[in-house]
């Protein structure tokens, strides 16, 4: 499957503005997004959420995090599955998790198998965006890495809930969207929160 025309130059805009936010206004957003997501009960009563270590002008998660690990909220994060073709992995989290850098240069916890959790463990998943729209819709970096790993997620009730964390900046009017493109059922972003979810 190729892309739909368009997203490319999409991507460079936006991944564009996301990285010429000053170190300033990067730790105001990261400080009202985990405001944001304290409003929320979905996390607030979360066992386990999965977050991800920012990277290209992602949103920081450090402050969520940090609330987690003193709200005994378990933390996961993702890992590049070492055999299935770009899809994740999500493996427990702690500030002693041993960690390695993977092939984009981000870092993760080192692969052991007694911490990888199943999606099903999450009461909700953090995704990193590079665009979104106010119907839910997500672009994310291109790899498809989200979108094939939550693929036969999406239609199961129990499944966790799909958080797109963003900048203000990293909206559009309207996404091209691909039938593959898993949506978002809520948009957390440092002045609004979108509700796509209708159980929200
Ligand atoms: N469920 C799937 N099964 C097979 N291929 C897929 C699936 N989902 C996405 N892909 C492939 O991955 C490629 C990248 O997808 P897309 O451009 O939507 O990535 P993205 O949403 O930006 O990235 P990510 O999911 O990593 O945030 C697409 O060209 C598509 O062919
Ligand atoms: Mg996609």
């Amino acid at each position: 499957m190729t892309d739909l025309p368009g997203r490319g130059q999409l991507r460079q805009q936006l991944r564009e503005a996301r990285r010429a936010l000053s170190p300033a206004q990067q730790q105001q957003a990261s400080s009202m997004l985990a405001g944001q997501l304290q409003s929320l009960s979905r996390f607030t009563e979360a066992r386990r959420i999965a977050a991800y270590l920012a990277n290209d002008g992602e949103p920081e998660l450090t402050d969520v995090i940090s609330h987690c690990q003193l709200s005994d909220i378990a933390v996961s994060l993702p890992v590049l599955h070492p055999l299935t073709h770009k899809h994740l992995l999500f493996l427990d989290y702690h500030a002693d998790t041993p960690m390695r850098v993977n092939r984009f240069n981000i870092a993760e916890p080192a692969l052991a198998t007694r911490s990888i959790r199943l999606i099903e463990e999450h009461d909700l998943i953090l995704m990193p965006l590079v665009g979104f729209d106010a119907q839910g819709n997500r672009l994310g970096m291109g790899g498809g890495f989200y979108d094939r790993t939550l693929a036969h997620h999406r239609d199961n009730p129990h499944r966790p809930l799909l958080a797109g964390i963003a900048h203000t900046c990293q909206q559009v009017e309207q996404l091209p969207v691909a039938p593959w493109d898993v949506p978002c059922d809520i948009i957390v972003t440092p002045d609004k929160i979108w509700l796509f979810d209708k159980s929200m």
